[in-house]
């Protein structure tokens, strides 16, 4: 129990890395409001947190690329239980892969709103109110962010934005005791994963080399990303503005990378 009672706004939370946040805040014994766009499944995880007896769980639908959403979520959060305790920004996409001659410019601003401009916004939002408690924020962030992907050059700039915006609020924050940092998992298997698995030419064989990424030789869990939250949230009371990597050891080594040969 060594949330117990800490009031945590998880986005995004009704499946995957959010997912795992939820489940393992919770069972921490924090208070926990978190968010999506399906109510459903909101609502069944709700119950099935609250049926625990652990910690407790409430849902509020709301779509994190709509800012006013994003400021009546912190908003409700506040009015209801008194303060916020910590942000974890998780809810974001990965379109499907293509080169930049198949994206457009379109494509590129929708997807900013929707992985950088929410978190800004939450942030802004949120920060008043972090303050007053001296609570923390952790961005989810990727890996491919400071090391590229192929076909990725959309969501490969957010996550790069994310990790740096970090850094820059976390500069600024620390005056009010508040730290800030990110998470850039490698692979973590999630619906997100499995829908590329799922799109792929060959999905046995896309999801063996997704286990064979990572020296340890499989894909984390959602259960294992929301430990690491944890221990940011509760006990890397020293840290700020770091880059915390969920990579399995996905970025040590030298691997195939030449599409040429
Ligand atoms: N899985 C990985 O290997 C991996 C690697 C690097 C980074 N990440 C990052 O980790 C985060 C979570 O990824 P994941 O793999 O867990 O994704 P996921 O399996 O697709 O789950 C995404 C969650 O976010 C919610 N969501 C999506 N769009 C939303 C919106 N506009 N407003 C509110 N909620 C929204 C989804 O619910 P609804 O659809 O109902 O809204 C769902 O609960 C993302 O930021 C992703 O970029 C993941």
């Amino acid at each position: 129990m060594r949330y117990e009672n800490k009031i945590t706004i998880i986005t995004g939370g009704t499946k995957g890395i959010g997912e795992g946040c939820v489940r393992v805040f919770a069972d921490a014994g924090a208070t926990v409001i978190f968010c999506a766009r399906n109510e459903a499944q909101g609502h069944a995880l709700e119950a099935e947190i609250n049926a625990q007896g652990k910690g407790s769980a409430t849902f509020i639908k709301c779509d994190v690329s709509k800012v006013e959403e994003v400021e009546s979520l912190i908003a409700q959060t506040v009015e209801r239980f008194g303060r916020l305790d910590c942000l974890i920004n998780n809810a974001g996409w990965h379109p499907p892969h293509h080169p930049i001659d198949e994206f457009s410019v379109q494509d590129f601003r929708d997807l900013l709103e929707l992985n950088l401009v929410s978190i800004f916004a939450a942030c802004k939002a949120a920060l008043p109110h972090l303050r007053k408690t001296q609570g923390n924020i952790i961005n989810l962030s990727s890996l491919v962010g400071s090391m590229g992907q192929l076909y990725a050059t959309t969501y490969v700039a957010t996550k790069g934005a994310i990790t740096a915006f970090s850094k820059a609020l976390a500069v600024d924050e620390a005056a009010y005791g508040v730290r800030v940092n990110s998470v850039s998992p490698g692979n973590v298997y999630t619906p997100l994963w499995q829908e590329a698995i799922d799109a792929s030419p060959d999905p046995a064989q896309t999801r063996a080399d997704g286990d064979a990424a990572q020296p340890l030789g499989r894909m984390g869990t959602i259960e294992e990303a929301g430990k690491m939250c944890l221990y940011i949230a509760a006990d890397a009371t020293f840290s700020t503005g770091t880059d915390f990597l969920l990579t399995g050891g996905a970025e040590l080594a030298y691997g195939r990378k030449s599409r040429v040969h």
